[in-house]
């Protein structure tokens, strides 16, 4: 970690750390053992552990496969373990499910839910979809299973441009639910499409002044934003992406500091694959700590995915008339995303 971060976030860091030995000591268990009987548990029932970029930073490490939104659906497509544990939010462990229904799909805590996706009810979203006939629905990868399912073609942010553009110029599009994410790919393409009026309050609540300051205190830094960032953040940016986007662009630049407007568990990949360079958190607009997190993706910790490997449970479930039609619009992205090369 830089030194920034640790700085900013010791205080946090170590109430975690005591959370974790407590939780471990209750297991009778040292990290260390912890993180073994995780590794032992995996090979012996052929699970593959896969986690995104925004969990906590040993579960990470942890993990067979990390990723972005769009590279764990791929992965879960194409694996041939006979479990997927994913170490995520449940729209991921849902989109594995409904790509593997011979296999089980297990998340560490089911609680882990994401604000964005909760912000596009199915039901209502079906109702606004009814409004507008003749529009092609276009759904962000972070919508429950049921949006999904009244949806033509799912998007994440590393193929929405692409998909969208891919679409003839003059179809009408729906775009749910990040508005964010939608107003960008407006700008980026020229369309019009119509766009839910949802959000992810952890990007939603970046501050342009704050990274303003910050860039006044680092005039060399670059300015790496996601695109579920509202419209004034973005336009800070030196560049806009998907989490892995970000990460391969701060890998590759030539820049040595980075502001990084995202989740924080990013800046820990950053750091270990660009450890010479410095990776500075952009804050939340609302709070004295400098990191902005979800607390959805931090609820993942190596106690729970010790558990939820050794019990098998929670299996992630989703209801066969539901899958039947999500499938459908999930392939087609996938199918797109493999045409393009992406
Ligand atoms: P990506 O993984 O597609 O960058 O999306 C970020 C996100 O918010 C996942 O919940
Ligand atoms: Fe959902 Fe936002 Fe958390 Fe991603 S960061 S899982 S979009 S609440």
């Amino acid at each position: 970690m830089s030194k920034t971060i640790d700085k900013a976030c010791k205080a946090t860091c170590d109430t975690m750390s005591v959370i974790n030995q407590n939780t471990a000591a209750e297991q009778g268990m040292k990290k260390e053992t912890l993180k073994a009987e995780i590794r032992r548990l995996a090979q012996e029932k052929n699970a593959v552990i896969m986690a995104h970029y925004y969990v906590d930073g040993e579960v990470q490490d942890i993990a067979d496969f990390i990723g972005d939104s769009l590279a764990l659906a791929q992965q879960a497509a194409k694996t041939d373990a006979d479990i997927i544990v994913l170490c995520g939010v449940h729209f991921m462990g849902e989109t594995a499910a409904i790509l593997c229904p011979k296999k089980k799909v297990l998340v560490p805590d089911p609680e882990a839910t994401c604000s964005l996706a909760e912000s596009c009810p199915a039901d209502e979203f079906a109702q606004f979809v009814s409004e507008h006939p003749g529009h092609t629905v276009v759904s962000y990868v972070n919508t429950t299973a049921a949006t999904k399912a009244v949806t033509d073609v799912v998007v994440t942010s590393s193929n929405a441009r692409q998909i969208v553009e891919s679409l003839p110029q003059d179809t009408p599009i729906i775009f749910g639910p990040d508005q964010n994410l939608g107003g960008y790919i407006n700008s980026l393409t020229g369309r019009n499409m119509l766009l839910w009026n949802g959000a992810c309050h952890v990007h939603a609540r970046f501050s342009v002044e704050k990274i303003l300051a910050l860039k006044s205190e680092h005039p060399g830094a670059k300015v790496l934003v996601h695109p579920e960032c509202k419209g004034p953040v973005v336009k800070l940016a030196d560049k806009v992406g998907s989490t892995a986007a970000l990460l391969k662009f701060a890998i590759a630049d030539d820049a040595t500091e980075f502001i990084v407007a995202t989740e924080s568990g990013i800046l820990h990949e950053m750091q270990k694959k660009a450890p010479q360079k410095t990776f500075i958190p952009a804050p939340p607009d609302d709070a004295t700590c400098a990191c902005n997190e979800c607390e959805y993706m931090k609820m993942v910790t190596l106690e729970k995915l010790y558990r939820c490997l050794r019990d098998e449970k929670p299996v992630v479930t989703v209801p066969a008339e539901v899958a039947e039609k999500a499938i459908r619009p999930i392939n087609r992205m996938l199918e797109i995303s493999e045409k393009l090369g992406i």
